[in-house]
């Protein structure tokens, strides 16, 4: 790339050129939060992708959150700036091994979260978010036996609310789970005025020391509604961009990981940068595609979800 270029004012008239919609996550780099024209979680990430009518979706995220864009709206075309940006929830539940998880299982109902492949999607009945994924399950009769993956933590915290017994597939997220109990102890003694909100993918005895816990745009939406004027914030540390933009009076501390060598950012997601999001959109690529049966397949699920998330 011509080093003079002025990347923002490339990416804006790609935009126009293109009919082309900027959808990212709260985990991406601040300079692309800033030049998308939707910032937000996994829920509404997927319900914009549905809605647009752009012609082209530039997807700010990872693998699995550009697929579902692509299930929802099979005749856009979606592109993903670096394919490698996977996911360690959606890599660890290979989809013929979670066929042979529900088989040993026979009469439950699949609930997916959304972080795993279209081919596990195929394989549910239903898909749900952080944001959803407890009214979900209470929507489900009580002698439904279930089967939850791939995020442990998630079903083992949508157990505690609901009060449900679930089969959990035993995956977990590479970032939440390096967060460290003892080093948020010390940091809560060190800020003792501050809320700890928290993402529930982390850990349990992360989580029980948490004020609030919510998807991403739950957490934003809390440190915004809650009158305190601190926040200890366990999840990936991307989101402290928009929660500061939103919130410049208010303090956001990133939760420390376990050691040195862990980090608070997520690998795959962190895989965009900005020259690669001007890129794909200049050259059109790489391209999301789907093997039609498997895009059909895994579409019902995840309208099974919208309709019943209000
Ligand atoms: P949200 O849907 O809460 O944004 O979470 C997505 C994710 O990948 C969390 O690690
Ligand atoms: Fe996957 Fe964890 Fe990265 Fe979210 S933060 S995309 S769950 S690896």
């Amino acid at each position: 790339i011509d080093p003079s270029l002025d990347l923002f004012e490339e990416i804006e008239r790609l935009k126009h050129k293109l009919n082309a919609v900027i959808l990212a996550h709260y985990y991406q780099e601040p300079d692309i939060q800033d030049v998308a024209d939707y910032i937000g979680d996994s829920l509404g990430l997927s319900r914009q992708a549905a809605q647009t009518n752009a012609d082209v979706i530039v997807f700010a995220g990872v693998h699995f959150m550009a697929e579902t864009a692509k299930i929802l709206s099979p005749q856009k075309q979606v592109l993903l700036p670096d394919l490698a940006a996977g996911c360690s929830l959606a890599d660890n539940c290979p989809p013929d091994r979670f066929a042979e998880f529900i088989q040993a299982h026979p009469g439950h109902l699949v609930i997916s979260y959304v972080n795993c492949s279209a081919a596990v999607k195929a394989l549910s009945d239903i898909i749900c978010t952080s944001a959803n994924a407890a009214s979900i399950v209470e929507q489900i009769p009580a002698d439904q036996p279930i089967i939850f993956a791939p995020d442990r933590n998630l079903g083992r915290y949508v157990s505690q609310q609901t009060g449900r017994d679930m089969v959990l597939w035993q995956g977990t997220c590479i970032v939440h789970e390096t967060f460290s109990e003892r080093k948020l102890i010390g940091l809560k003694t060190r800020h003792p005025g501050a809320e700890v909100i928290a993402h529930p993918e982390c850990e349990p005895q992360v989580l029980r020391h948490a004020d609030f816990i919510g998807s991403t745009t739950a957490l934003l939406n809390y440190a915004g509604k809650s009158t305190g004027e601190a926040f200890i914030v366990v999840t990936e540390a991307g989101i402290l961009h928009q929660m500061q933009k939103a919130h410049p009076h208010k303090t956001f501390i990133p939760a420390p990981p376990q050691n040195n060598c862990a980090c608070n950012e997520c690998p795959f997601m962190r895989l965009n940068t900005l020259e690669k999001l001007y890129l794909c959109m200049r050259d059109r690529t790489p391209e999301i595609t789907l093997d039609e049966t498997i895009r059909q397949r895994a579409l019902r699920p995840i309208e099974r979800m919208l309709e019943m998330s209000p």
